[in-house]
């Protein structure tokens, strides 16, 4: 096996690469506060048939799983709901509904490696349990949209496209098609934007007709309607988010039904407007989850959405107003605050007895380790971002501080150098 390459479909998170992932992590903790959700997580590893019982067969045949040493069949996780579920379920009586809970986290899917999809990737989740009415799904889809948003995209740049799975429901009760056959048709349209027509006719059989009908009629609509049907559920919510200022992001699409087999009402997918990558978010709700995992000790009604960084990074790179905002807010982030230029040797260890008290102070501090000449630090200095520096040579006891900024430069004492930089501007 090649050691010095990830896996397929594995990243290496170089420090550039980690500096984009957690200006990622901060905005999406950012927006789920400002909409009062609360962060917590579940664990990486979970029993196999979590996932068996009802994500459907595509999550199922993507697992990473194995049999542990105690014999237990167990899968890294491939998404989070089944694990919100359970930990919901099992903790009921412990939280006061509506839940408004987030995660940040890592997924995994074996998954044909191409363009925005990867083998491992992160998710923002944001879910609401315990609320059956359509505010909660009009709050979901606003949450989603200022998500977006808040990245510095526009409604040119993405948009949400909403539908009712109830829709299709229907559609399958009128042609008489048992409900354990619904999975796999519903996977079928899901999958039908992105695969050969013959493969959809083949999968959906007697059912293809009409179901190309109702797919070609309709598309985007602005307005609520579904396979010509008036749909007054998706009326409200598109109404609620007009109310917001928010229904120029929103779509109807009778085509999104999502893939995974849990989602029971309302579903959502966002994607760039240019329709060049994959969905950059999907979700909708689940009501009967914890239901079927609880085996009905539980009932609660459920919604939420994930949205993974490898779409969202590619839409970044492309949009340039959202990666100049990103790499503003990484500049900003990655500067230190002073660079100490050791211009004597005799005098680091007086130097970096400062150090440590700035540092204690909360201040960013670096310095050479090794000897090198004082341009060469000064360089250093500049690179870093360093807002000044401090200069320990011939001066000593008093220290030179240079305002990296301005380049003017003044002489302190050595007991001022700790309240002079608590009081200058950071
Ligand atoms: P999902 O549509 O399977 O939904 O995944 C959500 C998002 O995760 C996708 O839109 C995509 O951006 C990203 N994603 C998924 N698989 C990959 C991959 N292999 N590589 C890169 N990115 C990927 C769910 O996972 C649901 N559990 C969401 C949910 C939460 N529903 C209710 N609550």
């Amino acid at each position: 096996m090649r050691i010095m390459q990830p896996l397929p479909g594995f990243r290496d998170f170089l420090p550039a690469d980690c500096a984009q992932r957690n200006y990622v992590f901060s905005k999406w903790r950012e927006v789920a506060r400002r909409y009062g959700f609360v962060e917590w997580d579940g664990p990486v590893l979970e029993p196999t048939d979590l996932y068996r019982k009802k994500s459907g067969v595509e999550i199922v045949d993507q697992l990473f799983n194995f049999t542990d040493k105690g014999e237990r069949e167990v899968a890294m996780r491939p998404e989070l709901t089944p694990s919100l579920a359970r930990v919901v379920a099992a903790h009921e009586r412990e939280f006061k509904k509506p839940l408004k809970w987030f995660s940040i986290g890592q997924f995994f899917r074996y998954e044909k490696q191409q363009r925005g999809r990867l083998r491992e990737h992160y998710q923002l989740n944001c879910d609401i349990l315990g609320e059956s009415s359509l505010a909660a799904d009009i709050e979901l889809v606003a949450l989603c949209t200022d998500v977006l948003r808040g990245f510095g995209f526009t409604k040119k740049d993405f948009v949400v496209r909403i539908s009712d799975r109830e829709f299709w429901i229907d559609f399958l009760k009128s042609r008489g098609v048992a409900a354990d056959k619904w999975d796999d048709i519903l996977q079928a349209i899901d999958k039908s934007e992105r695969e050969p027509v013959e493969k959809t006719r083949t999968k959906l059989g007697e059912l293809a007709e009409p179901a190309f009908a109702i797919l070609s009629a309709t598309g985007r609509t602005g307005r609520g309607e579904q396979g010509g049907e008036k749909s007054e559920k998706l009326d409200q919510l598109v109404d609620g988010l007009r109310g917001r200022g928010l229904a120029e992001f929103v779509e109807v699409d009778v085509r999104v039904v999502r893939g995974l087999a849990y989602y029971t009402g309302i579903v959502f997918e966002a994607f760039d407007r240019a329709r060049k990558l994959r969905a950059l978010a999907g979700g909708g709700r689940y009501d009967n989850l914890t239901g079927h995992l609880s085996d009905g000790s539980v009932n609660m009604p459920a919604l939420g959405f994930a949205m993974g960084d490898v779409v969202l990074g590619e839409l970044i790179r492309d949009t340039p107003a959202a990666c100049e905002q990103m790499q503003n807010a990484i500049a900003a982030t990655g500067k230190i605050d002073i660079y100490v230029v050791i211009a004597k040797e005799e005098r680091r260890a007086d130097a970096l007895a400062q150090i440590q008290q700035l540092r204690d102070h909360g201040h960013r501090v670096d310095y050479p380790l090794a000897p090198a000449k004082v341009a060469r630090q000064f360089q250093t200095a500049e690179e870093l971002g360093a807002r000044v520096a401090l200069l320990y040579g011939d001066e000593w006891p008093q220290v030179k501080i240079k305002n990296m900024a301005t380049g003017e430069q003044t002489l302190i004492a050595k007991e001022d150098i700790i309240a002079r930089m608590q009081s200058a501007p950071r």
